[in-house]
């Protein structure tokens, strides 16, 4: 049945290999050499490790004198005044007073060394280190630090090794300690990880050493300033205008909405976009670990759960903010991500009378999220039969729509499925939409279309009455020519 999509025959033949190798032909047809060809290079550390050798000695030159300066710098710069002083005269301050130290070490640098090493100095002494630059860069949406000597960063969906580093561990430790300071956070032996939003909104989380083992591990999920919204989405290949129409209606008329996916897989800015079909004469709640979500509205309440201080006092759990978010009289809860205990809230909100209400979970498929919210059920101490637990989810949960990160780097959303109701013991759904997979250029990008099943929404009726008269011809098939 995949005929259809071999490769041309420039191209390895790796399907057609393993249908070869489990066929009757005899073993010794294929030669070690021919086995050999079939597997793809495996990318070494040498071959990912990118600065050139001068360049690093560059680099590490410089390293060396920025730890000597910044530490002069820090006795030399009156800390009290440069509160009150602006980016400019700070830039100034910092710049004259190295070239001072450079100058009574007798250290020689070139003009573009010394206007790195200003600039570094500068967001060492304000900012966050080596990770300020990274975090100026809009083109780079994930900050993934391994130990010291490897940050990550990702750019367009693709993940790629940065030239940037910190000096050692201890410089890193300093940085993540900063961060977490100034959120009346602490991080070290005994409290290993932390969850904290930088002061721009991105997301951070840092786990140090012994627990990381190479180094300390720090995550930043960069904030945009400008969410990608529907219009950019659907721009961007994500998915349809069809898809769109269905989404519109189906957010409108207030269906329970689940946004299933992966980790980065786009969940959160599918949430937020889908936010926006929300007329703005609801009153509407967001519950969220991080605030990320920035809805359009005029009447939004957000709200942030809180981790235990370094007591482990203080604690307000997603649970604690959904119980008195349904005292606020919502229209409609939003909760960012259900991962334990509120899910039982959530679905009870969900069943009376805050519909329209929506939320994401960790899942690769709406059949997989269903298990997720049954598993979620039973940890939460939830002593309910089973078939009472998914007659629970069936009438609370009304779609569920499947992000996906694909390998290419790209952010689709691959399926849109309802549910429909029970059927014995089990939840029956349909899906509407789905990308359809068909295979992958040379360059590695996938090909694929997207396409509806031909099934028509449960919900057309309801869509309908409340305005939404989408035409049959959206539910219908389309295919691409391969
Ligand atoms: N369709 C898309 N096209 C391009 N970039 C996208 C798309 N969807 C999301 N992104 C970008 O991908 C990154 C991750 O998105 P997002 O935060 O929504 O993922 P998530 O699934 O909520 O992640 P997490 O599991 O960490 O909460 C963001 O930088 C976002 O701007
Ligand atoms: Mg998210």
């Amino acid at each position: 049945m995949f005929s259809k999509y071999k490769k041309s025959a420039a191209a390895p033949k790796k399907a057609a290999t393993v249908t070869n190798i489990a066929d009757a032909k005899p073993k010794e047809e294929v030669s070690p050499q021919q086995v050999a060809r079939l597997r793809k290079p495996v990318p070494t550390r040498a071959a990912q490790a990118a600065p050139a050798d001068k360049d690093r000695k560059r680099k590490e030159r410089l390293g060396e004198i920025k730890i000597l300066l910044h530490g002069e710098l820090l006795e030399h710069l009156n800390l009290a005044a440069l509160e009150h002083a602006t980016e400019a005269e700070l830039r100034t301050e910092i710049s004259s007073i190295a070239s001072e130290i450079l100058d009574e070490k007798g250290i020689v640098l070139n003009r573009d060394d010394r206007q790195t090493l200003n600039k570094e100095l500068y967001d060492e002494v304000t900012g966050l280190g080596p990770l300020e630059a990274l975090l100026q860069d809009d083109t780079v949406s994930d900050i993934l630090v391994n130990g010291p000597q490897q940050i990550f960063v990702e750019r367009s969906g693709k993940l790629q090794l940065s030239d940037i580093t910190f000096k050692d561990e201890k410089h890193l430790l300093r940085i993540i300690d900063k961060i977490v300071s100034a959120v009346g956070r602490r991080v070290d032996e005994s409290n290993p990880y932390v969850d904290a939003r930088l002061a721009d909104g991105s997301r951070f989380n840092a786990m140090v050493p012994p627990i990381a083992v190479d180094g300390s591990l720090v995550s930043i999920r960069k904030f945009k300033k400008d969410k990608l919204g529907i219009d950019d989405l659907v721009n961007f290949g994500a998915f349809t205008e069809e898809m769109a129409a269905y989404l519109q209606a189906a957010v409108s008329t207030r269906l329970n909405v689940i946004v299933s996916g992966g980790t980065g897989s786009g969940k959160t800015t599918t949430l937020n976009a889908l936010s926006s079909f929300i007329d703005n004469a609801e009153r509407i709640l967001t519950i969220e670990d991080t605030a990320e979500l920035q809805l359009q509205q005029t009447h939004v309440g957000r709200m942030e759960s809180r981790p235990p201080n370094v007591e482990g006092k203080g604690e307000v759990s997603p649970r604690d903010c959904l119980k008195n978010a349904l005292r606020m009289r919502p229209d409609r809860i939003i909760v960012g991500e259900t991962r334990g205990e509120e899910v039982i809230d959530m679905l009870q909100a969900m069943n009376t009378g805050h519909d329209g209400s929506m939320t994401t979970i960790h899942a690769n498929s709406a059949r997989d999220g269903v298990s997720r919210l049954e598993n979620m059920i039973a940890m939460a101490g939830i002593e309910m039969p089973l078939k009472a637990v998914r007659s629970q989810i069936s009438s609370a949960v009304n779609l569920i729509v499947q992000a996906s990160r694909l390998q290419d780097g790209s952010r689709r959303m691959t399926s849109i499925t309802e549910i429909t109701g029970m059927e014995g013991d089990v939840i029956s759904m349909q899906e509407i939409f789905r990308f359809q997979r068909v295979g992958l250029t040379p360059d590695n990008k996938i090909i694929g279309h997207f396409t509806a099943t031909g099934v028509r929404s449960h919900y057309s009726e309801r869509f309908r009455m409340w305005g939404f008269d989408l035409p049959a011809s959206i539910y219908e098939p389309t295919t691409m020519e391969v």
